[in-house]
């Protein structure tokens, strides 16, 4: 006899001040939802762990409210429509959205970002190069740098998620692309699979003096993930007219004050240089033109699947953290099976 599914789902048990840790949340069993009129039932194959979701676990100012205490972690995730009582969601027909970090989702359709149209392509690039961290690294390279051919770019967290994607896309345009990262692993990845034309180890190197060598004449385009001692070393060695997205702040580990660094002020008006807030919630109206780009240079093979896959729900609590102490190689997503 098959055993009844159970909706497996990781609740958020307490509150955590900066990264969430594997205790700050349970795994448990619930039964599986029942839908109504005008819903449909997702059963998600692969959750995403995103550097944001230490945002949405804190009490702190953002831009979404926090996740509620008790309540399933908020997070996107892709999965397949397996009950529906919607016009437009039919059963059979993959979606990707903000779904969960649970087995079994219920959505009117508001929490749904895409019907995932590829199905020569495997799902859960929906959620990488082909969701969220793609249409990132596409759009704040090309609206926030406004990359030329001939530019060189610095890209940090230059083997992750979304910096993965900058470097390729940046090296598309025939920019020199440079990426800091923080492993010899991660170094060689960089160079031997995603094209970047340096790597630079933050951790071992000293980022001033390879991005002196690596930049001779100069940052045109910094697509800043990290800030912090990284994004302060860039910052001394702008070319005229540069351009920096501010993509994220992986780096900073206070949020409440904000440490207070270099003042920039003048290293920006010395190169008469632009530093703009990115924030890809902004772009959902243009998400259709980025993803059929980005899915055309993957079967042209130019932009690689850079993925870590972790297995099972049980390994979810503690996956947020990986992405802070750099343990991840690539997006990181988890199969639920
Ligand atoms: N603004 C937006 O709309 C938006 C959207 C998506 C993502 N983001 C941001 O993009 C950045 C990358 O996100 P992702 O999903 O692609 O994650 P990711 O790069 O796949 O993973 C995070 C990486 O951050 C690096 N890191 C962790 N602590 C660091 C530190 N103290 N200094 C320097 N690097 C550190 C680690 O790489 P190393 O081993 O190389 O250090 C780690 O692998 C994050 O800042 C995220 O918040 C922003």
């Amino acid at each position: 006899m098959n055993a009844q599914p159970t909706n497996r789902r990781v609740i958020l048990s307490s509150r955590p001040k900066g990264v969430p840790e594997a205790d700050h949340f349970t795994v448990e069993d619930a039964d599986v939802p029942e839908i109504g009129d005008g819903e449909f039932l997702i059963k998600t194959e692969y959750w995403s762990v995103d550097p944001a979701m230490r945002g949405w676990a804190n009490d702190a100012p953002n831009y979404l409210p926090p996740v509620e205490i008790g309540a399933v972690m908020r997070s996107f995730a892709v999965g397949t429509v397996v009950a529906s009582r919607h016009p437009d969601y039919a059963e059979g027909e993959v979606v990707s959205g903000m779904f969960g970090w649970q087995r079994y989702a219920v959505s009117d359709g508001g929490n749904v970002d895409r019907k995932v149209a590829e199905d020569d392509l495997p799902s859960s690039l929906a959620l990488g190069v082909l969701g969220l961290n793609g249409v990132t690294a596409y759009f704040g390279l090309i609206d926030g740098c406004a990359p030329v051919a001939g530019d060189t770019v610095v890209v940090s967290t230059a083997a992750g998620a979304v910096g993965s994607a900058v470097g390729q896309i940046a090296r598309i345009m025939g920019c020199r692309t440079v990426g800091i990262t923080g492993s010899a692993e991660k170094v060689s990845l960089c160079t031997e699979k995603l094209g970047y034309d340096v790597a630079i180890n933050y951790r071992e190197e000293d980022v001033n003096a390879a991005l002196k060598a690596a930049c001779p004449d100069g940052i045109n385009c910094y697509f800043d993930n990290t800030c912090g001692p990284i994004s302060d070393a860039v910052m001394t060695q702008l070319a005229i007219g540069a351009r920096i997205t501010v993509c994220g702040t992986v780096a900073l580990t206070d949020w409440d004050p904000i440490p207070v660094g270099p003042r920039v002020h003048r290293q920006l008006m010395v190169a008469r240089a632009r530093m703009q807030g990115f924030l890809i919630l902004d772009y959902k109206a243009r998400f259709p033109e980025a993803i059929e780009q980005l899915a055309a240079w993957v079967r042209e093979g130019k932009l690689a699947r850079n993925e870590h896959i972790l297995e099972g729900a049980e390994t979810a609590p503690g996956a947020i953290k990986m992405l802070y102490e750099g343990k991840n190689t690539g997006k990181l997503l988890v199969r639920v099976d």
